[in-house]
Order: C-alpha cells, then sequence, then structure tokens
C-alpha cells in the first residue's frame, strides 16, 4: 500500500478526522478502574473537545463538556476521586456530579440566567468489557460489542474491569497523530531501531494478526516462547507471559497486554503537526507493597525509555521528511498487515476510497 504525504500532514485532512474520527464517532476515553469508585472522574479531549466522565452515586457514568457554563473555564482537571460536587475553580459556580447547577456565588447577579438552563452540556459515554467510551454528541447511543465488531469476546476475558491503574504520564510530540500509532502496528522495526534495547527480547521472525472490523489485534512474541513451547506440553503452555497483545481501537489507541500487565497508549491530536501521547500501566491488582510499586514503576520507566529515545523521535523525524515535501508516499509492505488495516480503516470511516492506493 502506498499512502500519500498529505494523509499525515495536510491540515484539512487533519480538520476532517477531528470532525470524522475523533468527534463523529466514540472514542475510547480510559479504562473502568480509572473511574471505579462513585464520585471519581476523568478526563480526555475527543478531537479538541474537553470532556469529564464522572462515576455517580449509583455506579453509572455520565460524560460532560468539560467547560464551566459562565465563561468556559475547565471545572475538572486531571483524573481524581471522592468529589463531592463540581466546583468550577475560576468564579466557583458549583454543579451537582449529575451536571446540574447546583449554586453560584452572588447568584443575583445572573438571576435573569436561570440555573436550570446552566448545566454542563452532556456528551454520551457507555461502558463495557472495563473500557469507558464517549462521543462528542449527547444523542448519540454507543453499541460497545457492535463498535469492537468481534474483539470483545476477547477483550472480556482479560477482565479489564478489576485491574487498577498505576500511572499515566502525558509528553507532546511534534509529529502527527497517526504516527504513534503506526509505531506499535509492526516488529519489523525492533532489529533495527531497538537493537541495543529490546531486540534481544523478542522473537520478531513470527507475529499473528487478525482484523475486527476496522479494528485489529496483532500478536507479537517474545525470545522465550521457544523455552516455553520446547520444554511444555501443549496443554501446559501459557501465551500470555510470552507475548505482547495489542488492540488496535481507532481512531487512536492501543491497548497492550505485555507478559503480567495492561498499557494503554492514546494520541491525542493538538493539531497537524502536534500530538499529545497518554501512556497508562495498569496493574492486575492494586500494589500494595513498595516493591510492587517498584516493579511497576520500573516497568513504565523502561517503556517510555525505549519510546522516548527510539521509536517516537524516529517519528519526529520522519514527519519532518513528509512535511518537508521531500517525501511524497510512504510504502507499507505486506508484512506489515497492521499498518495497512489500519490505514485503510481510517480512510473508509473519512470516505476516501481512492486516496490510498493498494499495489497487488
Ligand atoms: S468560568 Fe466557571 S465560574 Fe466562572
Ligand atoms: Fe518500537
Amino acid at each position: 500500500m502506498r499512502n500519500p504525504a498529505a494523509a499525515y500532514t495536510d491540515p484539512l485532512r487533519f480538520e476532517r478526522e477531528l470532525t470524522i474520527l475523533f468527534r463523529g464517532r466514540p472514542v475510547l476515553v480510559g479504562l473502568t478502574c480509572d473511574c471505579a469508585e462513585p464520585a471519581s472522574y476523568l478526563t480526555a479531549e475527543l478531537g479538541g473537545l474537553p470532556v469529564a466522565v464522572v462515576r455517580q452515586p449509583d455506579g453509572s457514568l455520565r460524560g460532560f463538556v468539560n467547560a464551566c457554563r459562565h465563561r468556559g473555564a475547565p471545572v475538572l482537571a486531571g483524573r481524581g476521586a471522592s468529589l463531592r460536587s463540581i466546583v468550577c475553580p475560576y468564579h466557583a459556580w458549583t454543579y451537582a456530579l449529575d451536571g446540574a447547577l447546583k449554586a453560584r456565588p452572588l447568584d443575583w447577579g445572573f438571576d435573569d440566567v436561570p440555573k436550570a438552563e446552566c448545566s454542563l452540556h452532556a456528551v454520551a459515554v457507555a461502558e463495557k468489557h472495563g473500557l469507558v467510551f464517549a462521543q462528542a454528541s449527547a444523542g448519540a447511543s454507543i453499541d460497545v460489542d457492535s463498535l469492537l465488531d468481534g474483539m470483545e469476546i476477547e477483550l472480556a476475558e482479560y477482565g479489564l474491569e478489576r485491574y487498577a491503574h498505576f500511572e499515566t504520564r502525558v509528553r507532546e510530540w511534534r509529529f502527527n497523530w497517526k504516527l504513534v500509532i503506526d509505531t506499535f502496528t509492526e516488529p519489523y522495526h525492533i532489529p533495527a531501531l531497538h537493537e541495543r534495547t529490546i531486540a534481544p527480547d523478542y522473537d520478531f521472525r513470527n507475529s499473528l494478526w487478525d482484523a475486527f472490523g476496522v479494528g485489529q489485534r496483532t500478536v507479537n512474541f517474545r525470545a522465550s516462547i521457544e523455552t516455553e513451547i520446547a520444554e511444555k506440553p501443549e496443554s501446559e503452555r501459557r501465551l500470555l507471559p510470552h507475548t505482547t497483545i495489542e488492540y488496535f481501537l481507532l481512531p487512536n489507541t492501543v491497548l497492550t497486554h505485555q507478559i503480567d500487565h495492561v498499557e494503554l497508549w492514546r494520541a491525542e491530536p493538538i493539531a497537524v503537526d502536534r500530538t499529545r501521547v497518554w501512556t497508562s500501566l495498569y496493574a492486575p491488582e492494586t500494589p500494595h507493597t513498595e516493591s510492587a510499586r517498584k516493579h511497576w514503576k520500573k516497568n513504565l520507566d523502561l517503556l517510555l525509555q525505549v519510546t522516548e529515545t527510539e521509536d517516537f523521535p524516529m517519528m519526529e523525524r520522519i514527519y519532518r521528511g513528509l512535511a518537508s515535501g521531500a517525501v511524497k508516499e510512504l510504502v507499507y509492505g505486506k508484512l506489515e498487515p497492521a499498518l495497512v488495516h489500519y490505514h485503510r480503516s481510517l480512510e473508509r470511516l473519512l470516505g476516501n476510497q481512492t486516496s490510498a492506493k493498494s499495489g497487488t
């Protein structure tokens, strides 16, 4: 498949991506355990639209545009728990957890603007299999299983709702958001780009790939799979400790099961050439001891050390080549099926049948 550089660099296409992919469809905003307790919350962006998702006292989730109805300040930041109400940090307009405006300091100054007309604007949310999705339009109804298109059968088996959020780190980069997802689509780059770091840990000669509608899943094997196969009868072999399994949730998320934990990689578009990368690590249970916390911190440090010194700096250099006009197109090989499927799926969702050409 040949993909024109403009798929990454064209500002008009970028605007269409925000409208169609990030605001016109559901987007994964986190896992259930990011806001598990009543009165906890998470915040995210849907193509530039700030949103907040709040766990209600009855256990359900509600989503809001994260902008105060007074003068637009974000009412919640980051993530958190134990909200008694939602208090805007600018002038302290105070909302109930369901988004209704409860109180305003010096209320007489707004006595011709009824409180009932000042609830936070709603966005649609849905939660299933431990995944939380939001969609910009309030009236949308999100059917998680049809969105996952068969992938939900595998995802449900991980029991993601029982995982514990360990830590999220965020960093901004100078490249188009799709390059984040491209990074994870193939193990073909591991022996070259990661020669000095993770290459010895991987058996990159084989990998598995399956499509689920516009989504997909890859299984990459660690070098330890050879011993597992050599030493154990088939009935005793375990797959998960010897693999990195990646679920691509369009448009901008990769959910990874790696050895003993789960990671979420989200690419938040800021501009055609600027992207915020969110990396979250989830442990199978809340780490209660110092040594457990050290273990997960070391894991996350290592992950980011590789991506932030090898993968993403390479993506920045690639983007400069694309944006310069010198690189007219990218070539995705037949040993990179996830890369091909990802971009074909985006084209399909964008309604561009012809811009990405496939060879034979
Ligand atoms: S902007 Fe929120 S109270 Fe003024
Ligand atoms: Fe990599």
